[in-house]
């Protein structure tokens, strides 16, 4: 049986990461892909991206609508390796920490929780503030993961396309998914910045061996 992994896509901006996912699972036939699109995310979708909602819907295996709360990924006997929301907007996310399910994005997280499965949160808003922070905390006391997209710049990426790469590669780890596009941290550079600092610490003072 094909692995099951299911899509949620709030109203957060950074509709480029589910895109972006969703193209690098597309030729994984080992994977079924389940997408959920909320309304909102239907409209930054078209305010933020050229995307159109039908190319971005046929990318998916299935795709679910968001009112049928009666759909396949609403139920924990349907099995799936989990669900990322991505992106995660600060209402889905209270949604989520507060089991309220009034839609079929948020009912299927619930499920994922309450069935032990991987549940990753890209949650995106920016400044937070407590109530956020306070959200989260709660998702994650319930097993979420919390996997904001944040950029690491320590493979020095030179296009947005390497970001949106190497963040999507990082929640795909989550579900133990292996893709070819993340730039991962090696032997080689931990050797690398060994060296840097064995050098800076010679440059302070050259009586240090290494
Ligand atoms: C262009 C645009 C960008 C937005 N960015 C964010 C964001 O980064 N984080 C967030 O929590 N809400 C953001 N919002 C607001 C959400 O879309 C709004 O709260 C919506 O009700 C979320 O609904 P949903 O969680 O059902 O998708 C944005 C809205 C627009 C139009």
């Amino acid at each position: 049986m094909k692995k099951r992994l299911v899509i949620g896509m709030s109203g957060a901006t950074g509709s480029v990461y589910a895109i972006r996912m969703l193209e690098v699972l597309k030729d994984r036939e080992e994977i079924e892909t389940h997408l959920v699109i909320s309304n909102s995310a239907a409209k930054t979708l078209h305010l933020e991206t050229d995307y159109t909602f039908d190319y971005v819907t046929g990318l998916a295996g299935r795709v679910h609508d968001i009112h049928n709360v009666g759909g396949s990924i609403a139920s924990g006997s349907f099995e799936t390796i989990g669900m990322v929301v991505v992106p995660c907007s600060i209402k889905t996310l209270s949604g989520i920490a507060n089991s309220f399910n009034v839609n079929l994005l948020i009912r299927a997280a619930d499920v994922t929780l309450k069935e032990r499965r991987t549940l990753a949160l890209v949650v995106r808003e920016t400044p937070f503030h407590k109530g956020h922070l306070r959200l989260m905390t709660r998702a994650a006391d319930l097993g979420a993961i919390i996997i904001p997209p944040i950029p690491s710049f320590y493979k020095r990426p030179k296009t947005i396309d390497n970001i949106l790469d190497q963040t999507v590669g990082r929640i795909l780890d989550c579900f133990g998914i292996k893709v070819n596009t993340l730039n991962r941290w090696s032997e080689e550079d931990g050797e690398r910045a060994m060296a840097l600092l064995d050098n800076e610490r010679k440059r302070k003072n050259p009586t240090v061996q290494s």
